[in-house]
């Protein structure tokens, strides 16, 4: 009997022990650190064909995206998803040189934002950014979606390459909204290498 309590002890130490090692910090077990989805984030240009991404899954992600600072919160992003195999497709043929890049992505995602919203007062621009500040809020946001993205365990590839006009036919986007990046969402099938970034002291500057 002594034998018996002293090894649930010992199992339900070690049970302790490892959900405690894969631990975040946020209550769940196997989140990745924010360091970890920070330095594994990369632009991923080859992507598995045989995973695919629930339309619940992306809506959890955008909503996450939702977390973002924006100016006043204007809160200006706007994302158009294509995720059935037709939209899928035809996106493909509205992002030029990157098709291959992402043909087997399963999601693809257009991000707008609305101008003369951030960076506005009742109409009138507030300083001399104007729209650029909706550019801003909208480069957050995509930031947020790419980080989230990492965290759930996606890859994604931000696609500055795209055919604008193509783009806002196919989605019925209104002129407000300034068409910015594509972003493909799926499963990475390369390992890529990590960028070089440029030295500390040629970007920032103390005082
Ligand atoms: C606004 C923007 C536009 C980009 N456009 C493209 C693109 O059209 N095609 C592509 O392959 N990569 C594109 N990239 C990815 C960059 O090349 C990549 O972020 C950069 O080389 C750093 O690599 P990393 O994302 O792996 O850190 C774009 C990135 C950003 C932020």
């Amino acid at each position: 009997m002594k034998t018996r309590t002293i090894i649930l002890a010992v199992a339900a130490m070690l049970l302790g022990l490892a959900s405690l090692s894969g631990c975040s910090g946020n209550g769940t077990t196997d989140a990745p650190s924010f360091n970890d989805v920070l330095t594994s984030r990369r632009s991923i240009r080859s992507y598995d064909a045989t995973k695919t991404i629930s339309e619940a899954e992306v809506r959890t992600l955008l909503t996450k995206t939702q977390e973002a600072p924006s100016w006043a919160n204007q809160q200006p992003s706007k994302y158009y998803v294509a995720i059935s195999p037709e939209a899928v497709a035809a996106v493909q043929d509205m992002v030029g040189g990157n098709k291959e890049r992402i043909k087997n992505a399963p999601v693809l995602i257009v991000s707008t934002f609305e101008k003369g919203k951030s960076g506005f007062f009742r109409g009138q621009q507030t300083n001399d950014l104007g729209d650029y500040w909706g550019a801003y809020d909208n480069g957050l946001s995509n930031a947020y979606l790419v980080l989230t993205a990492r965290a759930m365990g996606f890859d994604t590839l931000i696609m500055g390459m795209r055919d604008a006009d193509t783009i806002r036919n196919y989605f019925h986007i209104p002129g407000e909204e300034m068409i910015t990046a594509v972003i493909a969402l799926g499963y990475r099938a390369e390992e890529p290498k990590s960028p070089v970034h440029r030295e500390l002291e040629e970007i920032a500057r103390f005082f």
